[in-house]
């Protein structure tokens, strides 16, 4: 297996194709954005930093039966997963209230659900990913019935997983971002990443923002934040 051309080149990631037509190397960036783009950063060691927490994750994920795309890290940056084409839909499970949620309802941030939300966007960057319910992802055919319930039922399960995880490392996980790919047989696994870009986390006792979040509104210490939270995932992998 030998690293090919880049072929895509995101926000936060480049692909690069490999002489095994199934396989791709997805190659973290420092690069930061938010605000679809408007405001743009680096983070220094980000892109060390989500790797190797999105493998860590997707490889606790996959031993309680989430399929994901992750195969093997090759370097700090740099890891090997499963070619997918990617589900044009973002689906964003909460478990307290925070960032668009508390700005669209009106509501405080910190507020905890009794049980979790789940909700979807259409992935495209042009239209600044707009919120879509059930029936306009089906009515856009970017999932099947069948697949939106099987997405639903891991999307669930990984907040289950997740949640009760970052609780040992005393991190609150107020809500994250999936994304799901199909390989060529029709078969959805998780894809992309589960990181501080992706996710909302909390000091469980202090409540102090330990992701993304640092950045977008500009509260300082970003890079300590990104640190600290992988300290924390580190010493109980
Ligand atoms: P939101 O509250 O801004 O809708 O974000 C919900 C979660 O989704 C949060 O953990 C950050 C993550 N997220 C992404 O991963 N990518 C995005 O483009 C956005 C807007 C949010």
């Amino acid at each position: 297996m030998e690293k090919g051309q880049e072929i895509y080149e995101g926000k936060a990631k480049k692909l690069y194709s490999t002489t095994n037509p199934e396989l791709i190397i997805v190659c973290y960036k420092d690069d930061a954005t938010a605000f679809n783009g408007l405001k743009k950063g680096t983070i220094l060691g980000k892109g060390i930093i989500n790797n190797k927490m999105s493998n860590l994750l997707m490889q606790h994920l996959e031993k309680i039966g989430i399929p994901t795309q992750f195969v093997r890290e090759l370097n700090d940056r740099e890891t090997l997963v499963k070619k997918v084409r990617i589900i044009a839909l973002e689906v964003i499970v909460r478990n307290i209230a925070a960032g668009s949620f508390a700005k669209h309802y009106g509501v405080e941030e910190g507020i905890v659900f009794e049980h979790p939300t789940i909700e979807f966007s259409y992935k495209n960057d042009a239209l600044g990913d707009p919120l879509l319910n059930e029936e306009h992802a089906l009515a856009l055919k970017l999932v099947s019935k069948e697949e939106l319930a099987l997405i639903k039922k891991y999307s669930f399960k990984i907040n289950d997983v997740l949640k009760a995880f970052w609780k040992e490392c005393a991190v609150t996980l107020v809500d994250f971002k999936l994304e799901f790919g199909k390989l060529t047989d029709g078969t959805i696994i998780l894809a992309d990443e589960i990181s501080p870009d992706t996710s909302r986390l909390w000091d469980s006792k202090t409540g102090e923002k330990l992701d993304k979040d640092r950045f977008r509104f500009d509260l300082g210490r970003v890079e300590e934040a990104y640190a600290e939270i992988f300290k924390r995932l580190e010493a109980h992998t």
